[in-house]
């Protein structure tokens, strides 16, 4: 399975926070935005990623991740000329994808909380079943997503892309897991009234075809969509929040890295010592002694 981040639009909502910088690139909390999609993917146990920005600011990711070496990984960029829409990206990374299915994040999307179960049931449900899977969140303003509505048995009905009059609370996240075949169905897809190639048509032609499942996220999962300036001030403060109440940090690619066993104790040592001194680098301190210790008693 491989992974796409879409990091790309002027993020013309923000601005002008978003005029000389990315708004993927803002900080939440004490980490780019880009990071905590990077490090659902990871979660998942994707390690070859595409990350789509624009031209202007495509560098500036590189910069950031670079090669995917330092987690183990593999990771390209490319760009868009022109926002299409999310479905698009689907045809940018077409060489990219190559035989595989592929997970689709929105690099605004930002999942909090435990969900490999979720994740790996993703993953498997595309390579074993050939069956794409997407996830509903239960949101107080449906509105502004895609809307899945359900039957009684919790399948999946129609999903509608931000319905004046939505038939449930069920936001579709932006996080998308396909089969291969994706890539073909993007290039049918025409442009909505917005003038966009929108992923809820790739829903729906999975849907009609009974090959899509829609997984509820339980309240373990916390998800947040940080495009908004009122969501990214959010995010900033539930993430700090949970990382203290739960003692532990969330959307640190370099964890997630060492969990994966894609890098080793040095490695993640290694990375510390680059990022010394900031509060991030002693926290990847903190979490490479409590292995140590975990590792002793065992
Ligand atoms: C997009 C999708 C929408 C989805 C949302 C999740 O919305 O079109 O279906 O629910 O991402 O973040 P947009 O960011 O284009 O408003």
């Amino acid at each position: 399975m491989k992974g796409i981040i879409l990091v790309g639009g002027k993020g013309s909502r923000l601005y002008p926070l978003t005029i000389s910088t990315h708004k993927q690139l803002l900080p939440v909390y004490d980490k780019p935005m880009i990071y905590y999609a990077l490090s659902t993917l990871m979660e998942a146990g994707i390690r070859d990623v595409l990350v789509i920005s624009t031209e202007e600011f495509v560098g500036r990711y590189n910069k950031l991740l670079g090669d995917g070496k330092k987690y183990g990984m593999n990771i390209e960029y490319t760009y868009e000329t022109s926002s299409k829409g999310i479905a698009q990206a689907f045809m940018l990374g077409e060489e990219f994808i190559g035989n595989d299915d592929v997970c689709l994040i929105l690099g605004d999307n930002i999942f909090i909380g435990d969900m490999k179960s979720e994740l790996l049931f993703a993953v498997k449900n595309a390579e074993e079943n050939r069956r794409s899977t997407v996830f509903g969140y239960k949101v107080p303003d449906p509105e502004r997503f895609g809307v899945v509505e359900f039957d009684e048995k919790g399948k999946a009905l129609s999903i509608e892309e931000k319905p004046l009059d939505p038939k449930s609370n069920y936001a579709v996240t932006g996080l998308y897991f396909y089969t291969n075949d994706v890539v073909k169905h993007a290039y049918t897809l025409k442009p909505s009234a917005r003038g966009e190639l929108e992923i809820t048509d790739i829903n729906k032609i999975y849907l009609a075809n009974d090959l899509l499942d829609v997984v509820t996220l339980q309240d373990e999962v916390a998800w947040l969509d940080a495009g908004t300036k009122d969501s990214l001030i959010e995010s900033t403060i539930a993430v700090r929040d949970l990382e203290k109440a739960h003692d532990r940090k969330y959307g640190s690619p370099d964890i997630e890295a060492y969990k994966n066993k894609w890098i080793s104790k040095d490695q993640l040592l290694a990375r510390a010592s680059e990022l010394h001194p900031s509060d991030y680098a002693k926290d990847l301190l903190k979490f490479a002694k409590a292995a140590n210790t975990k590792n002793a008693k065992r």
